[in-house]
């Protein structure tokens, strides 16, 4: 990997997640964190993580199963379905575990899984792991996904039940699914709906409730999967849903029963970032404008910043050599951008990928647009 330049640079960071950051000892700008309002950072997130670790110590002891439920993790599922407007909620050590831990067991032998065809990693191995038919809809295309369903009905002994799986929002091209009309045609066909709204959670919907109440679907979503490890500024997976759907989950996910569950002070700092989406409007209005100042200025220099819809803001260059090199150029005038490649992208829609930051300032943004302009010139980019 290293011989085929296909191995990842890992850079450093010597500062808390913020949008003025040391990297590799340089000062730079970070536009690729997933750190979307800035909650890292956030006084009564960290205030709540220090109590936490007072009243309660630095680990749990156990699974969640045995003695690793504490107070603090049950108190933290109440808020998120409060939060999510659900009847219940469980909370996974990651995102990554709930994906993996719970697909597996909502489907198996004589059912079906229908999967958007660039659904997260995550979601991927989840579906790995059942033993479920596998099927898969061309992407954010309700026409395609209806006619697998219908072709699935049409079967003399049609699949006992099918679920269908998409991300919330892309985390590659930041685009939406089409979870209304994919909600419409799952009621149709008596269809599961699991939504992954790992990039859509405190981004979409009223305070940041995520992209069942951007859509107005509340109660209609069987599965509300997100993580605290973006825009709440944390670590941890969570699905909202019904109590059965629960109840179902933590008897089931082995990544949940079999695995050492948080510890107090990163459950207590969730549970104050929930706390903060309440009753702080500001981070995400911020973070909206910031979103659509900085798409438009780089369309009006431009650069091809493709289907985004939300934060997420790629900045599409062709081949994979040239957006590596557009990243070492942004790095060298200060801005801390990666460049995502082939295989992860197709090979002729390599990128940089830019994630807008509640927390950068106006100048900040002139800095770093001061930057692409200026590097975009020099690859003949723009
Ligand atoms: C769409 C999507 N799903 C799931 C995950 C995993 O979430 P976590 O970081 O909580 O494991 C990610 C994070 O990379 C993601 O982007």
């Amino acid at each position: 990997m290293v011989a085929a330049s296909i191995d990842w640079k890992i850079r450093v960071l010597q500062d808390p997640s913020q949008p003025r950051a040391t990297v590799d000892g340089k000062k730079v700008l970070v536009l690729c964190s997933n750190n979307y309002l800035g909650l890292s950072n956030h006084p009564r997130l960290r205030q709540a993580a220090i109590d936490a670790v007072n009243a309660r110590g630095a680990g749990s002891g156990s699974v969640r199963a045995i003695a690793g439920t504490m107070d603090l993790h049950a108190a933290l599922e109440k808020k998120i379905a409060s939060f999510k407007h659900t009847e219940a909620a469980l909370y996974y050590q990651t995102g990554f575990a709930a994906n993996a831990g719970l697909i597996p067991q909502l489907v198996g032998e004589g059912d079906t899984v229908i999967s958007d065809e660039l659904n997260h990693g995550s979601i991927i191995d989840g579906v790995r792991l059942c033993k479920a038919e596998r099927a898969i809809f061309k992407h954010a295309n309700p026409s395609d996904l209806e006619r697998v369903l219908n072709e699935l009905d049409a079967r003399p002994t049609p699949p006992r039940r099918i679920l269908i799986l998409t991300d919330g929002v892309f985390s590659m091209d930041g685009d939406i699914a089409p979870l209304k009309e994919i909600t419409g045609l799952a009621e149709a066909h008596g269809a599961m709906v699991y939504v992954d709204d790992a990039h859509g959670d405190g981004v979409l919907g009223e305070k940041g409730r995520g992209i069942v109440n951007h859509f107005g679907l509340e109660g209609r979503v069987h599965v509300d999967m997100g993580t605290f490890s973006k825009a709440f500024g944390v670590v941890g997976g969570s699905i909202a849903g019904s109590r059965d759907l629960v109840n179902f989950a933590l008897n089931k996910s082995r990544t949940w029963l079999l695995s050492g569950s948080a510890p107090p002070a990163t459950v207590a700092a969730c549970i104050a970032a929930l706390e903060v989406l309440e009753t702080e409007p500001e981070h995400l209005a911020r973070l909206w404008e910031n979103t659509r100042y900085f798409k438009k200025e780089l369309q009006s220099l431009g650069f091809d910043t493709g289907i985004s819809q939300t934060p997420i803001t790629p900045v599409i260059v062709g081949e994979s050599s040239k957006a590596k090199a557009l990243s070492e150029l942004l790095f060298e005038q200060g801005v801390f951008a990666l460049p995502i490649v082939f295989p992860m992208v197709a090979k002729d829609k390599a990128r940089i990928r830019t994630m807008m930051n509640a927390e950068l300032s106006r100048e900040d943004l002139t800095v770093a647009l001061g930057a692409f302009e200026k590097a975009g010139k020099q690859l003949a980019i723009i």
